[in-house]
């Protein structure tokens, strides 16, 4: 939309089942609050809307591991995620939760009123139910052994060892995780919300925003042309914890969490706005932004979207600039694992550093493919970037402007090119900060920004004002001004991006937070400003500091359980190929006869494997996940045709097959018992 009259934005509601961690920051409600602070600053009318998922299985799963009730878990998660939100500056307008009436009261007339328009199909299916603590089994609740690996432990929906998608009932000898008791299988109704009819309104509705994302963009397109096309989902579940089916005849069965969760967004609007919510969700020149993870993809652009479409009276998405996910020193962020950096503890071991964290998150944001956080990464940027470049910019000029001129910023003299370039820069940034931005290119915004410092350090350090200061103090006076004009618009672009630091040098610089438009100027600060000594911006992260967070992550202990709603993660099926396309490949089983580091390559080893025929060497790129003594003489299937490739200089021949599963992690594609190497896979 050229020209929208406001902004509805929203940022995934997250849910109440744990603390928030740096991947769901850099990921989503950082670039949302990004965003934000950028439209409001711009004097536009922008709604930043959030709050806490609380229901669905992952909420039950929690309370059972902690031995304590759902409404517990919600009442102390949202507290602990709001506190995070609030500490590191992320300016929600709404920051609710999907447990107060207003939500209850909105979903369930949103439901009411699709039922009545016929939108759902009523279904009977079987599903296992637990005789002992009667109930239904959502699929995370049952384990059995896995048909595909022979693995225990498989869940009802996804064996965890060899990747697999299941569904409950392929499960060898299923148990209830409730009772431990064999379930058995009932008949159970569900109300399917049909997708098929309106593949032609989706596809017409995701073609007019090739704008999007191309990671968005593109995994839409590749739901959309699935084989199987769009599934009917059901809308409903058998659970005793969220908001209740409205209708009659729906004793036991509550909303699916897929289905109350995004009208969060428009319950969590209406608290905030009272009788004017309406305009944010109902007008066509509201823009409606959803930031998100890659892994809610799918529910924004396809489910909610036909939700609102068979509603008939919301406005759609226009926006929803997912994501890709971040990873932490090499590996997925996992809960389970415990591998990730939480934000309370950030907080406890970096006191009053949230900029620091901000500013690596966004430099390093996943914009458009997965990235990775280090910890060494973070100490670089915030040692050189900002303490070396920009802290210690502004802090020059503040001392030298205190020290020449009592805080008095001088009149400045004639103009050198220097001068004027330097001008001309603080004059152009915003424009470029906001066409980035503009174009959800966060870290480009971000370049842009701290150019800006770097430029100023530069002027600086070639005008040497302090040795000018001793022969010439009519230009002395002008670098000031001219330095100080670069603190001032950094104190201005910098609410958006490290809103705590901008504010503080704004207090320096005793100048109130502008219009976006006013600060297309090059004299933010007149002559005679009054301008105070400030004390530093940033502080410097220590060796130890670092050394502190890895052994912190070394020494991390797995969690009980990390339950998520699964359907967003598992893959979308890829185009079909023929069964000639197929048989072109020559997958063979073979066994793991040595394996070792390759030097100076963190993620790969360099393997030799017995494939009956011939014994070859392979460079896979397993080394974070397994170590080499682990996985000698394991049988494993190998892609035997492959094009040699030379990897760090090692030919490599074949390719070690594997499955990857939501989180993250590697297991072997194994034969289910030994077979002779070389054995083909067809
Ligand atoms: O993935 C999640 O954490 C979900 N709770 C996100 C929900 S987004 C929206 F639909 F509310
Ligand atoms: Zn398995």
């Amino acid at each position: 939309m050229s020209n929208p009259k406001r902004y509805t934005v929203t940022a995934a509601l997250p849910y109440a089942n744990g603390p928030v961690h740096i991947g769901h920051l850099a990921g989503c409600y950082l670039p949302a609050d990004i965003y934000v602070r950028y439209l409001r600053q711009s004097g536009k009318d922008v709604k930043f809307i959030c709050g806490s998922d609380e229901h669905g299985a992952a909420i039950i799963m929690k309370a059972k591991a902690e031995g304590v009730s759902p409404q517990q878990i919600v009442d102390k998660y949202h507290g602990i995620m709001q506190q995070a939100f609030t500490d590191f500056g992320i300016s929600f307008d709404v920051y609710s939760r999907t447990s107060k009436k207003v939500h209850h009261d909105t979903a369930s007339e949103f439901f009411l009123k699709l039922y009545n328009k016929g939108c759902f199909e009523e279904k009977e299916t079987e599903q296992y139910y637990d005789a002992e603590a009667q109930q239904f089994l959502a699929d995370r609740y049952i384990e059995g052994t896995c048909p595909k690996c022979g693995n225990e432990n498989a869940y009802g929906d996804q064996c965890e060892n060899c990747g697999s998608s299941l569904s409950p009932t392929e499960l060898i000898n299923p148990r209830s995780k409730l009772s431990g008791a064999a379930p058995e299988l009932r008949k159970t109704k569900h109300w399917f919300l049909p997708l098929d009819h309106l593949s032609g309104k989706i596809k017409d509705f995701l073609l007019e925003h090739k704008d999007w994302k191309p990671n968005v963009f593109g995994q839409c397109m590749s739901w959309l042309d699935a084989a199987d096309g769009l599934q009917a989902r059901s809308m409903t579940r058998d659970l005793d914890w969220g908001i209740k089916v409205p209708i009659e005849g729906a004793d036991g069965k509550v909303l699916y969490v897929w289905f109350d969760a995004p009208i969060g967004y428009i319950s969590a609007t209406k608290e905030l706005m009272g009788a004017d919510w309406e305009k944010y969700w109902k007008d066509d020149e509201t823009e409606l932004v959803h930031f998100i993870g890659k892994d809610n993809i799918v529910f924004h652009c396809i489910i909610f979207p036909a939700m609102l479409m068979e509603h008939g009276e919301f406005i759609l998405p226009t926006q929803v600039p997912a994501n890709e996910f971040l990873n932490l020193e090499g590996q997925k962020i996992s809960t389970s694992r415990n591998w990730a950096v939480w934000l309370h503890e950030y907080l406890a071991d970096f006191k009053g550093n949230q900029d620091a964290l901000r500013y690596t998150l966004c430099a390093a944001a996943p914009e458009t493919k997965d990235n990775d956080f280090t910890w060494k990464d973070f100490q670089t940027r915030t040692n050189s970037e900002l303490v070396g470049i920009y802290g210690n910019f502004v802090n020059r000029v503040l001392v030298l402007m205190n020290k020449y001129y009592e805080g008095v910023l001088p009149t400045p003299n004639s103009l050198e090119p220097v001068d004027e370039e330097l001008l001309k820069e603080i004059e152009g940034t915003p424009a470029k900060i906001a066409a980035s931005l503009g174009k959800f290119r966060f870290r480009e915004a971000l370049a842009s920004y701290i150019n800006l410092a770097r430029m100023g350090n530069k002027y600086l350090a070639d005008e040497e004002p302090w040795k000018k200061i001793k022969t010439d103090g009519e230009r002395t006076a002008t670098i000031m001004y001219v330095a100080a004009q670069v603190c001032g618009q950094l104190s201005q672009l910098g609410d958006p991006f490290l809103p705590f630091t901008a504010a503080k040098l704004r207090s320096f610089l005793r100048l109130p937070l502008l219009d976006w438009d006013a600060c297309v100027s090059r004299e933010l600060l007149p002559a005679k400003a009054e301008i105070e000594k400030g004390d530093l911006l940033f502080e410097k992260v220590e060796d130890e500091a670092v050394e502190l967070q890895l052994q912190k992550l070394k020494n991390s202990k797995p969690n009980e359980v990390e339950v998520v709603e699964k359907d967003a993660v598992i893959e979308p099926v890829k185009e079909e190929v023929t069964f000639d396309d197929f048989s072109k490949m020559d997958i063979r089983i073979g066994t793991i006869l040595t394996a070792e580091k390759v030097k100076k390559a963190d993620k790969l080893l360099q393997l030799t494997v017995d494939l009956g025929m011939e014994v070859r060497t392979i460079v896979s790129g397993i080394a974070m996940h397994f170590k080499p003594e682990e996985i000698i003489g394991k049988q494993v299937s190998v892609l035997a045709n492959l094009a040699p490739r030379k990897i760090r200089g090692v030919e490599s021949k074949g390719m070690i097959l594997m499955a990857e599963n939501s989180a993250g992690e590697l297991t072997f594609a194994q034969p289910g018992s030994q077979v002779d190497n070389g054995s083909v896979i067809r």
